[in-house]
Parts: structure tokens; sequence; C-alpha cells
């Protein structure tokens, strides 16, 4: 076992990690449930849901199934000039489930190409109707979109990890990110940057994008749906389009099933990916209305975006059952136990000091430190405590898969309280 580890640590990239001083990767050996299985056989309680993804928890005979059925089939075969199943029934689906308003689907194979794809249906549309000068974007700081070169114009252009490229990125425009907390009562000053930004730049603002209610990676702040609101009065007085990126935050993890319903804000054009094919493979979506089809296609112009594995029929099949497991189970219940579980739980370590705030709404719970975790050390102490936590910056969060019993889910944040605590100790050392 050693030695597929040390040909791990000599060969292969990490996500954000160093090739010649790799930090310490875990071997799992296989996944079930809540549990992920350590080479050792240890098994640990996975509190991220692999990136926001695994929402019914690993190895589940549902999805197996549709797997094995449709690998009897095919697994894949082109999407240009030819259709399946599989992707029919998964868009019929998607429109169902979406606004009315959201008709028409474009797959992708992961969620940084489906916002590329977003990019692109907005930048056409305005470029299709002569609108010329429109050819940039407005997101917000703090924003997370993904790591491909679009995606990243628009991630949050300091905090965001690839500030190192600004020189060659797109010039995109950015807003403050939003300040007012979810249940708090909101204030015209909340929205004031973005109101300047897009009253100053509107002639050249084709789209706006964000991750409505919760910025994930770029900062994990929860924010008030009165602020999507606002954005959305403001960009229809603008003729700006509404990009939604609901990566991270679709398929019930906000407690809705799509986090613009906490608002009642239907964007032109939502991406969705991650939890999609609860998380057993790379699928996404970017979905959109009427208005930007006829806007894309006037002229005779069409979408300019074509992947190899566009509809792949075993990732859609895989989605289909995922879907139909999420839509048939009482996950609204989950969430909110869950939920109700954080409140009491992780709202503990606001006693620690070293800790700043703690946010929580649905399957989300987040602990904002004062200080930068050591993030090595920090996993090593999670695993001792028999969880799968991975915090960055002075972040750490979980969101768990909807099926955590309440008692896996008190290992999980009575771990992240002690490990925050000692931590605290750690630190006053040295
Ligand atoms: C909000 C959001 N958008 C886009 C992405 C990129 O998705 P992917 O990693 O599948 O390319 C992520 C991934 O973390 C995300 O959280």
């Amino acid at each position: 076992m050693n030695n597929l580890k040390d040909f791990d640590k000599q060969h292969i990239w990490h996500p954000y990690a160093s090739m010649q001083n790799p930090l310490h990767v875990e071997l799992v050996k296989s996944a079930s449930g809540v549990y992920l299985t350590l080479e050792n056989g240890e098994k640990i309680i996975d509190g991220m849901s692999s990136w926001w993804s695994a929402i019914h928890g690993y190895n589940v005979p549902e999805i197996n199934e549709a797997i094995n059925s449709q690998l009897q089939n095919m697994s894949h075969v082109m999407f240009g000039g030819l259709t399946h199943e599989p992707a029919i029934n998964l868009a019929k689906t998607l429109v169902d489930i979406t606004h009315e308003s959201l008709e028409f689907v474009f797959f992708s194979d992961s969620g940084s190409v489906s916002v590329e794809v977003a990019m692109k249906m907005a930048l056409q549309y305005h470029q299709s109707l002569g609108n010329t000068k429109k050819t940039k974007l407005l997101a917000l700081k703090k924003g997370y979109h993904g790591d491909t070169f679009g995606a990243m114009s628009v991630c949050d252009p300091v905090t965001g990890m690839h500030s190192i490229f600004k020189d060659v990125l797109h010039k995109n425009l950015f807003s403050a990110s939003p300040t007012c907390s979810y249940d708090e009562e909101f204030k015209d000053e909340y929205i004031f940057d973005f109101k300047k930004m897009i009253q100053t730049h509107h002639e050249e603002i084709a789209a706006v994008i964000l991750e409505p209610i919760v910025q994930g990676a770029g900062g994990m702040n929860i924010y008030s749906p009165e602020y999507l609101k606002q954005v959305k009065i403001i960009c229809d007085e603008f003729n700006i389009l509404l990009i939604f990126d609901e990566i991270a935050t679709g398929f019930g993890r906000t407690g809705k099933l799509f986090a613009y319903e906490h608002a009642g804000v239907i964007p032109d054009i939502l991406c969705v990916g991650k939890a999609l094919t609860g998380g057993y493979m790379s699928l996404a979506a970017t979905i959109t209305n009427d208005k930007i089809v006829k806007g894309v296609e006037a002229n005779g112009n069409v979408l300019m975006h074509g992947p190899t594995f566009m509809g792949n029929p075993l990732a859609c099949s895989v989605a289909n059952a995922s879907l139909k497991l999420l839509l048939e189970s009482p996950w609204q219940k989950r969430v909110k136990d869950i939920e109700d579980t954080l409140h009491v739980e992780l709202k503990k370590c606001e006693d620690l000091p070293i800790v700043k705030e703690v946010r929580i709404l649905g399957a989300i719970g987040v602990v904002e430190l004062n200080k930068n975790v050591d993030l090595a050390w920090m996993s090593r102490e999670f695993i001792k405590q028999g969880v799968w936590v991975r915090p960055f910056l002075n972040l750490v969060y979980i969101m768990p898969p909807f099926i955590i019993k309440e008692d896996e889910l008190k290992t999980l944040t009575s771990a992240i309280y002690k490990v925050i605590k000692s931590f605290e100790k750690e630190k006053n050392k040295i």
C-alpha cells in the first residue's frame, strides 16, 4: 500500500497543492453511507459530501443500479446529431423542477464549463442583438465560479486563488460581497456598492453572475434574500442579464431545492452541477429561458459550444436516479433536521475565543475563525476524531450528506469543537 502512496506523492498533482512538497493525502479504499474507509480499515464520517456533491452518501444501491443498467446499453455516444433517452429524461426533470421560465438545457461536463457556457450565452445574447459594448460581467467579491479561465475571471479578484493570472484574464467588474446576513433587516446601504457599479458601468455589462444566498468556496458567506431582490430590480432597469451559479447550492443544500427560491428571484441563466449526479460523476447543466435563446440566435447565430462528453448517457442516467431518489425522499425534513442540530451543536463553537462567527443555513455549517488554520495539522486532528473535514483559510465548514444520522452529525460537530479548541491552545503556545 505504501508503494501506492509513494507513487501518488511523486507523480500526482492534487488540487491547489505543491507537487514538489505535497501535503499528506489519505488513501480511501471504499465509501458507503456517510463513511469513508481508509487504507487501514478506519472509517471516518464525511462532513464534506465530496465538495457538496454526495447528497445521498456513497455506494447508493439505486444509483449503482442505474449505472449498471445504462452500461448494458451504452456508456457514451456523441451528442452532435445524436440524442438519447437518459439526456431527454434528465432535461425533462430539470425543466420540471426549476422555474417554468427555465426551459432550455445545455449539458456539459463540469461546473466550471457550465459557467463558461452561461457566460457565452450572456455575451452572445448581447452581441447578436447588436449591444456590442456589453462585453463584461459584473461579479461579487468573495465569489467562486470555477477554475477555467472564463470562470476564474469572475472569481474574487483578490482573495480568489487566481489572482496570479490577473493580467491574462478577461477584465470583468466586481461589486462588494453582500454583508447582510440571512435574517438581518435589510438596509439600502447593503446594495449601495452594487447599485453604483451598475449605474457607472451598465453600458458595458452584459450580465451579473453570482451564487445566490450562499457564496461558497470564496468565503462561505450566507446573505439576505432581499439582496437578490434588489439585484434583480437593478438588472432589469439596465438590460443586464442575471446568471445564478447554483453549482454548490442546488438540489436542496440550503433548505430549498434551489437557493433562488429563498428570494423568489428567477435568473435568466442557471448553472447546476455537483449534486446533480449525487456526487457519482461529473456532469453539469446550464439552463435558460426563451428570451436568451431568441437573443443568442438572432441573426442566425447559434450557441458556440459542444464538449466531447456533452450529455454523457452514463452521467445522465446517474443524475436521473439521483434526482428521483432526492425528490422521492423527505429531503426537506432531513435538511431541516441537520440545520436544527447545527444550530444547537455547531453554535457551541461561538464560546471559543478564536471563533469569529458560526453561520448556518440548511445543511451547511460554517465556523469562521479569526486566524487561518494550519491545514495539515487540522486535517490530521480531524482524522483522529473519526471525521473528514477539510478547512480552508480561516473557515472550518461542513455540508454533510442529507442521509447523515443525528449521532453521526453530533460526532462531526463535537470533533469540530474539540479540534478548534486544541488549535487555539496550540496557537497560544507559539
Ligand atoms: C459555486 C461554484 N461554481 C462553480 C464551481 C466549479 O465546479 P467544478 O469544480 O465542477 O468545475 C464550484 C466548485 O466548487 C462552485 O462551488
